[in-house]
């Protein structure tokens, strides 16, 4: 069907050749995996050893949402790690899995679970994401280590279920955000604030609603509704998949795209008010658009894809990520311009808080939630017979997905040198990943980026009818951290380095890696 349009695009050159001349391939590739490997690593050490706090239990710099964000990351990366090490596995990298297994344990009772059930529909939904990203990491290990050396399975199992559980009560509590009434469907932002029905909120529950349809392993624990009729959660349950389906028909239909192919952040309804929904309509755009915006979704189309083997799933990711690439100036030879793109210059993602050194908490996260969610789209399609709910590939579909996530590797490897080149003496990574590249050949171009709509994640939310925001809540996050003078150091500006710019770099070198396997 439409897959002639991931087989007709143009094909990059993966640029092998230059600094390897003497390798042959396939030798240049595990060097470049073994390298890409080191690098994850280095990034995950730096995170968690500059940052995380095992007597609290968290990231305390961080906020409730990010440090969801955060765990997801150490998940993810230990999954790559793990997987890497098949068969050879040492003791040595036993003791490095622990060591982050023991700190996501010690998150699990660290994370504010009942401040966050108070929080918005998005921040509910990281939960989710996280503790399913937790439990696949663990099936991972003890499948690969210990299931193939007799019936053992690896002890970090058994958090599977407290996992499994506070996964399921969060999305049981999310799916309260879900409005039929306004706008014909689609996930309100928050209950504090008038409907906003934005791309993130949205992204978020398509992507856990599927995940939890293929990864929940069940449920039997029933607090803390004992009280109540409600039936623990089981194990591939039709009404995730069915929210899941629910919630992309809904977001396709909305319209909430822009010129360029990518996720604009939202819609208000025309003429709401307390008493009154206005037209009921999702007719005011909020033209902001963000990095992440355009990466949750990924996560939802391939978990779609697992689910239901519909091939559309994969050609709309693929075209999402081409105009995602594209906005970055990659196609457009606008790399020696320092042109912005409309999500990044130089072939080099960035939100529009970046070069004006003014991101918040949430903005510093972005970039790294991009990359993540493209790495998980990429992976590779298993082939043949899946034991249900999962669907597998023919030879010829998988062999094109891979062509097409081949096609981006070029630009992940960009993106991922030039966030290296942000880090500073300890390793910390910045937030503008640009300015690493353009110190090169001597130039900073700092000028901000245009912005269409309210930057409401970077610059606040505005106190008005528009967002009928009444007082402030949020300002933690806004708070500037450093200096907001120009140094010699752009990343110095505004928080400064965090645990958040520092993910970006932990997500996009992880990218890397498992795009060098591909
Ligand atoms: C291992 O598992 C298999 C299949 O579940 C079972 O038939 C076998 O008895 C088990 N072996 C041991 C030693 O428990
Ligand atoms: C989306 O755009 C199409 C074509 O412009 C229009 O027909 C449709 O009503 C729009 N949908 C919504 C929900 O606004
Ligand atoms: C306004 O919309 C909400 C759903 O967001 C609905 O519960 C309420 O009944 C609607 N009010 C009117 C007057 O239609």
């Amino acid at each position: 069907m439409k897959l002639s349009l991931i087989a007709g695009a143009t094909l990059f050159s993966l640029g092998l050749a230059s600094g390897a001349s003497q390798l042959p391939l396939a030798q240049y590739v595990s060097t470049l995996e073994a390298s890409a490997m080191a690098d994850l690593l280095q990034a995950l050490e730096t995170m968690q050893s500059q940052f995380f706090e095992i007597w609290q239990g968290t990231w305390p710099d961080a906020i409730d949402w990010t440090r969801a964000v955060m765990s997801t990351h150490i998940a993810a990366g230990m999954t790559s790690f793990t997987k890497s090490k098949q068969p050879d596995f040492s003791l040595e990298h036993e003791n490095l899995v622990n060591g982050y297994f023991s700190q996501m344990t010690t998150y699990y009772f660290g994370q504010d679970a009942i401040g966050l059930r108070l929080q918005a529909y998005d921040d509910i939904l990281w939960v989710v994401l996280g503790w399913l990203e937790s439990i696949q990491f663990l099936n991972h290990h003890s499948d690969i280590h210990f299931a193939p050396q007799g019936n053992s399975t690896w002890y970090g199992k058994s958090f599977s279920p407290a996992f499994a559980h506070r996964a399921r009560v969060f999305w049981e509590l999310a799916v309260d955000g879900w409005d039929e009434v306004l706008c014909g469907g689609g996930m309100v932002w928050s209950p504090w604030l008038g409907p906003y029905k934005n791309a993130i909120t949205n992204e978020l529950f398509i992507a856990a609603s599927v995940n939890m349809y293929l990864y929940f392993p069940g449920d039997d624990n029933d607090f803390p509704f004992s009280n109540t009729d409600d039936v623990p959660g089981k194990k591939h349950d039709e009404k995730f998949l069915d929210a899941a389906v629910k919630g992309i028909n809904w977001l396709h239909k909305s319209n909430m795209t822009n010129d360029q192919g990518l996720y604009f952040d939202g819609f208000h309804i025309k003429g709401w008010r307390k008493d009154d929904n206005g037209t009921g309509k999702c007719d005011v755009p909020d033209l902001m658009v963000y990095t992440y915006n355009q990466g949750v979704i990924l996560s939802g189309y391939r978990g779609l894809w697992s689910a239901t083997g519909d091939l559309s799933y994969l050609t709309t990711g693929h075209e999402l990520i081409r105009n995602v690439i594209a906005a970055t100036g990659w196609f457009t030879g606008h790399s020696s311009e320092h042109e912005w793109a409309g999500l990044g210059r130089d072939g080099v993602l960035e939100d529009a808080c970046d070069s004006g050194g003014y991101c918040s908490q949430d903005g510093q996260t972005f970039k790294g939630i991009f990359f993540h969610h493209l790495t998980v789209f990429c992976q590779p399609l298993p082939v043949g017979a899946q034991q249900a709910p999962f669907h597998g590939a023919d030879r010829a579909t998988a062999g094109l997905h891979r062509a097409s996530c081949l096609e981006y590797a070029p630009w992940v490897q960009r993106n991922a040198e030039a966030a290296i080149g942000t880090r500073d003496e300890k390793g910390v990574f910045g937030m503008w990943w640009t300015v690493g590249l353009e110190e090169h050949d001597g130039t900073h171009k700092m000028s901000p980026a245009p912005v269409m709509g309210t930057d409401y994640r970077n610059r606040g939310l505005p106190v008005d009818s528009v967002w009928a925001r009444s007082k402030g809540d949020m300002n933690n996050r806004f708070a500037a951290g450093h200096s907001n003078s120009i140094t010699h150091d752009p990343n110095e500006r505004g928080r400064g380095r965090t645990v958040e710019s520092h993910s970006g770099g932990v997500a996009v070198l992880r990218a890397h890696y498992e795009f060098s396997k591909l």
